[in-house]
């Protein structure tokens, strides 16, 4: 039998985070993982350059059934509080976009921090290793792996998601809560590319490469759900920026709605042009949209394109800029798990202290990370959680 203060399962970013800190708090700590290689999802996050953080991470940039569950945690542990250790490590990064901060070389380079950490904190590692049962006693928690049985006060499930299964994503994490009687909030794709019907999509498929800014809406009252961000037409839907962000808001049966020009009153614009003027609607119409959309959006609505500007009655134009600026389109699913970035749902948080992210039903017992029913932005919103709820269990302990 092996003893420590703390089992951590799953070596990812909550596990490895959290870990670090308790181990360096005195505490004895094993973190156990199935997957041959450590870290692969900050491995592979951002396009290889590990969108870290989002420099106004806060609780706006979350879903959850309890939204005011991840305040806590986020304050206590913030974006500064992450870049501060960045630089400690003398990793160099820039930021990108909307607050997202990206490494300069690679992902890699938080995999070390991590990895830093823990040594600093004396952790035991156990990888590849397969966790066959967890028990609770009079004397903690007891683990069975391929190593033999570790025994641990506390047990910190850090297992993540169901997004990406290929490397090493299980739902682990919530079966263990169901064992020891928590709720699973449903879980769903999230951050994921939307698909549609084939004879729906068939007109725009040939769209596939063309992106564009927009603003996107789903959700009662379109008010839940809206960004400004680039959307991407694919052979099977819509992806891109603009469309991860809806994915998390989106419901099947959900129409969404779509601004193609979002920067400016298209109607207007398109009276304007037509005075005096001897160009095609179809030229002018691609000067606000890519000329290929342009092109089968006119084809779509049977409009000839080729049609002098000056020709087209005014409330033709007028119901061509209306349909552009709020096309609602119905989704039929998304590209699933193998594509998703994150897992929306999970452990619910009703049960879960929002200070220490310990069970309320088993003291001891801790969820963090994605495992969890808080679900970030796309934009390094979901590591900024990741850090945050591991900080907070690891102090609490
Ligand atoms: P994480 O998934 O990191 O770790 C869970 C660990 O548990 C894994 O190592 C797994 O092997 C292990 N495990 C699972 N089942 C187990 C079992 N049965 N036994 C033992 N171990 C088990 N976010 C962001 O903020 N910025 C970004 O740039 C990106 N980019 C990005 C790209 C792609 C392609 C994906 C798929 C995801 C992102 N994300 C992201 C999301 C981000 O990667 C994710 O939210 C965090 O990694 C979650 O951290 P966790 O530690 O909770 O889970």
């Amino acid at each position: 039998m092996h003893s420590f203060d703390v089992i951590v399962i799953g070596a990812g970013a909550a596990g490895l985070f959290c870990a670090g800190i308790a181990g360096q708090s005195g505490l004895r700590v094993l973190v156990i993982d199935h997957a041959d290689k450590v870290a692969e999802k900050i491995r592979i996050s951002g396009g290889g350059r590990c969108n870290f953080t989002n420099r106004d991470a806060g609780p706006a940039n979350f879903l959850s059934e309890n939204p005011h569950f991840c305040r806590s945690a986020l304050a206590r542990y913030t974006p500064q509080d992450f870049i501060a250790l960045v630089q400690r490590h003398r990793i160099a990064w820039h930021e990108k976009h909307k607050g997202q901060l990206f490494c300069d070389e690679s992902s890699e380079d938080i995999i070390g921090l991590l990895l830093r950490e823990c040594d600093a904190g004396g952790v035991t590692r156990w990888q590849p290793c397969r966790v066959a049962e967890v028990r609770h006693g009079a004397a903690g928690f007891e683990c069975d792996t391929d190593r033999g049985t570790a025994r641990s006060a506390r047990l910190v499930v850090a297992t993540g998601g169901l997004s990406i299964p290929k490397i090493g994503a299980t739902d682990f994490g919530y079966r263990l809560a169901r064992q020891f009687g928590h709720r699973i909030v449903e879980t769903r794709p999230a951050l994921v590319p939307l698909t549609f019907d084939g004879a729906v999509w068939a007109p725009f498929a040939a769209l596939a490469g063309v992106a564009l800014p927009v603003r996107i809406a789903t959700g009662p009252g379109k008010a839940q759900g809206r960004f400004d961000e680039d959307l991407l037409f694919t052979h099977r839907g819509l992806s891109g920026p603009a469309v991860l962000q809806i994915s998390s808001y989106w419901r099947p049966g959900e129409p969404l709605t779509i601004d193609l020009h979002p920067h400016g009153d298209l109607a207007t614009s398109l009276r304007q042009a037509k005075a005096g003027s001897r160009r095609q609607l179809g030229t002018v119409l691609a000067e606000h949209l890519p000329q290929r959309l342009a092109d089968a959006w006119l084809q779509g609505v049977g409009q000839d394109g080729h049609r002098p500007l000056a020709e087209t009655r005014d409330r033709d134009l007028q119901t061509l800029a209306q349909r552009l600026h709020a096309w609602e389109l119905r989704p039929s699913g998304t590209e699933g798990y193998r594509k998703a970035e994150v897992t929306a749902g999970g452990v619910d948080t009703r049960e879960l202290s929002s200070q220490s992210l310990e069970s309320q039903r088993l003291p001891g017992l801790h969820f963090i990370g994605e495992v969890v029913d808080v679900t970030g932005w796309l934009g390094g919103y979901n590591f900024q959680w990741a850090w945050a709820s591991a900080a907070a269990c690891a102090r609490a302990m």
